[in-house]
Protein backbone atom coordinates (compact mmCIF):
# COMPACT_ATOMS: atom_id res chain seq x y z
CA UNK A 1 0.00 0.00 0.00
CA UNK A 2 1.07 3.55 -1.31
CA UNK A 3 2.66 5.35 2.34
CA UNK A 4 3.82 8.55 3.18
CA UNK A 5 7.54 9.20 4.95
CA UNK A 6 9.41 11.94 5.97
CA UNK A 7 12.55 12.94 5.62
CA UNK A 8 15.21 15.35 5.74
CA UNK A 9 18.50 15.87 4.06
CA UNK A 10 20.68 17.56 7.51
CA UNK A 11 22.91 20.20 7.19
CA UNK A 12 26.50 18.19 6.93
CA UNK A 13 25.32 16.43 3.97
CA UNK A 14 23.68 20.20 2.40
CA UNK A 15 27.23 21.79 3.06
CA UNK A 16 28.80 19.12 1.24
CA UNK A 17 26.97 19.05 -1.69
CA UNK A 18 26.00 15.53 -1.77
CA UNK A 19 21.98 16.56 -1.76
CA UNK A 20 21.76 15.38 -5.36
CA UNK A 21 23.41 12.26 -4.82
CA UNK A 22 20.82 11.54 -1.82
CA UNK A 23 17.78 12.77 -4.21
CA UNK A 24 19.17 10.65 -6.62
CA UNK A 25 19.51 7.23 -4.58
CA UNK A 26 16.13 7.71 -3.25
CA UNK A 27 14.85 8.29 -6.79
CA UNK A 28 16.55 5.02 -8.00
CA UNK A 29 14.81 3.20 -4.96
CA UNK A 30 11.01 3.89 -6.43
CA UNK A 31 10.40 6.98 -3.71
CA UNK A 32 8.17 9.90 -5.25
CA UNK A 33 8.99 13.11 -4.09
CA UNK A 34 5.14 14.30 -2.93
CA UNK A 35 6.64 18.00 -1.46
CA UNK A 36 10.28 19.13 -0.60
CA UNK A 37 11.52 22.41 0.72
CA UNK A 38 14.43 24.01 1.72
CA UNK A 39 14.52 25.54 5.28
CA UNK A 40 16.95 27.04 7.87
CA UNK A 41 15.36 25.56 11.30
CA UNK A 42 14.95 28.03 14.34
CA UNK A 43 16.15 26.26 17.71
CA UNK A 44 12.53 26.01 18.61
CA UNK A 45 11.64 24.68 15.65
CA UNK A 46 13.96 21.70 16.09
CA UNK A 47 13.22 21.22 19.92
CA UNK A 48 9.84 20.83 18.86
CA UNK A 49 10.55 18.16 15.76
CA UNK A 50 13.07 16.23 17.71
CA UNK A 51 11.01 16.45 21.72
CA UNK A 52 10.79 12.56 22.09
CA UNK A 53 14.69 13.23 22.51
CA UNK A 54 14.42 16.33 24.92
CA UNK A 55 16.33 14.12 28.14
CA UNK A 56 18.98 12.65 25.83
CA UNK A 57 22.64 13.73 26.41
CA UNK A 58 22.90 14.42 22.56
CA UNK A 59 19.65 16.96 22.79
CA UNK A 60 21.83 19.95 22.86
CA UNK A 61 24.09 19.05 20.52
CA UNK A 62 21.68 17.42 18.10
CA UNK A 63 19.62 20.87 17.77
CA UNK A 64 23.04 22.94 17.33
CA UNK A 65 23.87 20.65 14.79
CA UNK A 66 20.31 20.36 12.63
CA UNK A 67 20.40 24.32 12.79
CA UNK A 68 23.53 25.05 11.66
CA UNK A 69 22.69 25.15 8.29
CA UNK A 70 19.67 24.89 5.75
CA UNK A 71 18.59 21.34 5.62
CA UNK A 72 15.93 19.84 2.92
CA UNK A 73 12.74 18.36 4.12
CA UNK A 74 10.79 15.98 2.15
CA UNK A 75 7.64 13.84 1.99
CA UNK A 76 8.17 10.71 0.25
CA UNK A 77 5.76 8.47 -1.27
CA UNK A 78 6.55 4.17 -1.65
CA UNK A 79 5.16 1.37 -1.00
CA UNK A 80 5.98 0.66 2.58
CA UNK A 81 7.72 4.02 2.29
CA UNK A 82 7.88 4.30 6.09
CA UNK A 83 10.40 0.94 6.47
CA UNK A 84 12.07 1.17 2.94
CA UNK A 85 13.74 4.48 3.67
CA UNK A 86 15.29 3.02 6.85
CA UNK A 87 16.74 0.54 5.16
CA UNK A 88 18.38 2.68 2.28
CA UNK A 89 19.43 5.06 5.29
CA UNK A 90 21.39 2.59 7.33
CA UNK A 91 22.11 2.66 11.60
CA UNK A 92 22.08 5.80 13.11
CA UNK A 93 25.89 5.59 13.42
CA UNK A 94 27.44 5.11 9.87
CA UNK A 95 30.15 2.95 11.53
CA UNK A 96 27.77 0.70 11.92
CA UNK A 97 25.57 0.79 8.88
CA UNK A 98 24.89 -1.69 6.06
CA UNK A 99 27.48 -1.06 2.87
CA UNK A 100 25.68 1.32 0.45
CA UNK A 101 23.25 2.45 2.52
CA UNK A 102 23.21 6.08 2.77
CA UNK A 103 24.65 6.66 6.00
CA UNK A 104 27.70 4.56 5.46
CA UNK A 105 28.24 6.56 2.02
CA UNK A 106 27.59 10.09 3.18
CA UNK A 107 27.39 10.11 7.26
CA UNK A 108 30.13 11.13 9.27
CA UNK A 109 29.71 10.39 12.53
CA UNK A 110 26.72 9.27 15.11
CA UNK A 111 25.32 12.82 15.29
CA UNK A 112 26.37 14.17 11.62
CA UNK A 113 24.36 10.98 9.55
CA UNK A 114 23.38 13.27 6.46
CA UNK A 115 19.46 11.64 7.01
CA UNK A 116 16.52 11.79 8.77
CA UNK A 117 13.96 9.18 7.99
CA UNK A 118 10.47 8.78 10.18
CA UNK A 119 10.76 5.33 12.84
CA UNK A 120 6.98 4.26 12.39
CA UNK A 121 4.10 5.53 10.53
CA UNK A 122 2.33 7.05 13.31
CA UNK A 123 6.00 9.83 13.31
CA UNK A 124 5.65 9.85 9.73
CA UNK A 125 2.12 11.39 9.67
CA UNK A 126 3.12 13.88 12.95
CA UNK A 127 6.54 14.70 10.77
CA UNK A 128 4.95 15.38 7.30
CA UNK A 129 2.23 17.85 9.58
CA UNK A 130 5.01 19.74 11.29
CA UNK A 131 6.37 21.14 7.91
CA UNK A 132 3.64 20.53 5.26
CA UNK A 133 0.29 22.85 5.39
CA UNK A 134 -2.50 20.72 4.13
CA UNK A 135 -2.47 22.44 0.77
CA UNK A 136 1.01 20.99 0.15
CA UNK A 137 0.66 17.31 0.65
CA UNK A 138 -2.90 15.96 0.69
P1 LIG B 1 16.67 10.18 12.74
O1 LIG B 1 15.58 10.34 13.78
O2 LIG B 1 17.42 11.48 12.47
O3 LIG B 1 16.18 9.55 11.47
O4 LIG B 1 17.78 9.18 13.31
P2 LIG B 1 17.57 7.80 14.06
O5 LIG B 1 16.11 7.50 14.22
O6 LIG B 1 18.45 6.80 13.39
O7 LIG B 1 18.24 8.14 15.48
P3 LIG B 1 17.57 8.79 16.77
O8 LIG B 1 17.89 7.92 17.93
O9 LIG B 1 16.14 9.17 16.50
O10 LIG B 1 18.45 10.11 16.94
C1 LIG B 1 18.15 11.31 16.24
C2 LIG B 1 19.42 11.94 15.74
O11 LIG B 1 20.17 12.41 16.85
C3 LIG B 1 21.57 12.30 16.55
N1 LIG B 1 22.18 11.41 17.54
N2 LIG B 1 23.34 11.66 18.09
N3 LIG B 1 25.73 11.45 19.58
C4 LIG B 1 24.81 10.52 19.74
O12 LIG B 1 24.93 9.58 20.50
C5 LIG B 1 23.59 10.64 18.92
N4 LIG B 1 22.59 9.78 18.92
C6 LIG B 1 21.71 10.27 18.04
C7 LIG B 1 21.67 11.73 15.15
O13 LIG B 1 21.75 12.84 14.23
C8 LIG B 1 20.38 10.98 15.03
O14 LIG B 1 20.04 10.75 13.68
MG1 LIG C 1 14.73 8.91 15.02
Amino acid sequence: MKELTFSIVKPDAMAAGTTGKILDRLLAEGFVIRGMKCMHLAAKEAEGFYAEHREKPFFPSLIRFVTEGPILVMALEKDGAVADLRKVMGATDPAEADPNTIRKLFGTSKERNAIHGSANPEDARREVAYFFAAVEIK
